[in-house]
């Protein structure tokens, strides 16, 4: 009987402001190569121009280098998968560019990923030698990102349904703007995180939305942290020097207790125990513990990606690729990145 080929997919991503590349074979990560621009420190934010830019520099050495590092050659890969949108148009162009090129070149499919879908599927990304404890379906996903919030119902690898999302702002939003007006490089959400460990969370308190049903908004907070910050240095101008550490615990609280309230509310709606979470803010210490305890309280199963996964990588879109090839789910090579999209 003939073998059967693995399949072995090549993921790009280029959504932001990090060029990532990876394969992925049967399932199994060989590789994930992520080139972060440091160039965008000093604006405070992601430039988008310069992101494009940086992103054609990086494209060709992070794919070789994912390559080599899977120890496999260019006519081992079975099909490119890239990351066809949310995100920064001009990023995008370079990975779909890229990808098409790859795909015409070594005569492959090609494979376009919803950017969103691949951080939920994150979850099923499998290490070599490693345990793989993935969640059932139906499970429940609080995606929190730099740019989205979102808790999905996901029936199976491919069919997901977003039952709550942010009417404004994102979660990391509220940590990078936040931590912005404190003072703190960008991306701010991780040196919230860190400071938060020194500070009280419960000194300062911080307005929470009223919004109905599963949806979230974060830009109330933003402004009632800027007017508190603002009113407090009118007194006091070393205020935020002073209250470091409890600044960043008190809003690092509010933003999880915001998370968490339209959680539970999903999870009571839907009968749902299998909870996961995924997505950059999924990296933030504080939420990882909320999350621990509140499923030991509830008896829900719990679901974290590695850190790795968490951020914007080129894995989650192999995987993602992997299981739209093996329902033949192929893209022709006129696909345009989108900017925005729903699930
Ligand atoms: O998913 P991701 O890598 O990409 C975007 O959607 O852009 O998420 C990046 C976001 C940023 O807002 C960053 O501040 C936030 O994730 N983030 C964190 C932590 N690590 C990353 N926020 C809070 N605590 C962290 N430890």
């Amino acid at each position: 009987m003939e073998k059967r080929k693995p399949v072995t997919i090549l993921g790009i991503e280029s959504s932001c402001d990090d060029t990532s590349a990876a394969i992925v074979q049967d399932g199994v990560i060989l590789s994930n190569v992520v080139a972060s621009q440091k160039i965008h420190e000093e604006y405070g934010g992601v430039v988008p121009e310069l992101a494009s830019r940086a992103h054609q520099q990086n494209i060709i050495p992070v794919v070789d280098t994912a390559l080599k590092r899977s120890g496999l050659k260019k006519e081992n890969i079975s099909a490119v998968a890239f990351t066809r949108g949310p995100g920064l148009l001009g990023s995008l162009l370079v990975g779909t560019s890229f990808a098409k090129g790859f795909s015409l070149a070594s005569g492959i499919p090609l494979i376009e990923v919803n950017h969103l879908q691949a951080h939920v599927l994150a979850l099923f990304i499998k290490e070599k030698d490693a345990e793989f404890n993935p969640p059932k379906f139906p499970f429940l996903c609080l995606l929190v990102s730099g740019g989205n919030s979102q808790i999905i119902l996901v029936r199976n690898y491919l069919d997901m349904e977003v039952i709550g999302q942010t009417i404004d702002d994102a979660a990391g939003e509220a940590f990078d703007k936040c931590a912005k007006v404190m003072g703190l490089p960008y991306p701010g959400g991780p040196h919230v995180d860190k400071l938060a460990k020194l500070g009280n969370p419960r000194k300062f308190e911080f307005s929470k939305p009223k919004i109905p049903e599963l949806n979230y908004s974060f830009s109330g907070l933003k402004t009632n942290f800027l007017y508190f910050l603002r009113d407090q240095l009118k007194t006091n101008e070393n205020f935020i020097e002073e209250n470091k550490a409890d600044l960043c615990a008190s809003l690092q609280f509010t933003i999880i207790e915001i998370l968490m309230i339209k959680l539970r509310k999903a999870a009571t709606q839907t009968g749902i125990k299998e909870i996961a979470v995924a997505g950059g803010v999924s990296a933030n210490s504080g939420l990882r513990n909320t999350l621990q305890t509140e499923a030991q309280k509830l008896n829900w199963n719990l679901y974290i990606p590695k850190f790795e996964y968490t951020m914007d990588n080129a894995a989650m879109i192999a995987i993602t690729g992997m299981f739209k090839f093996n329902e033949n789910l192929f893209t022709g090579q006129d696909a345009v990145p989108f900017a925005r999209t729903q699930l």
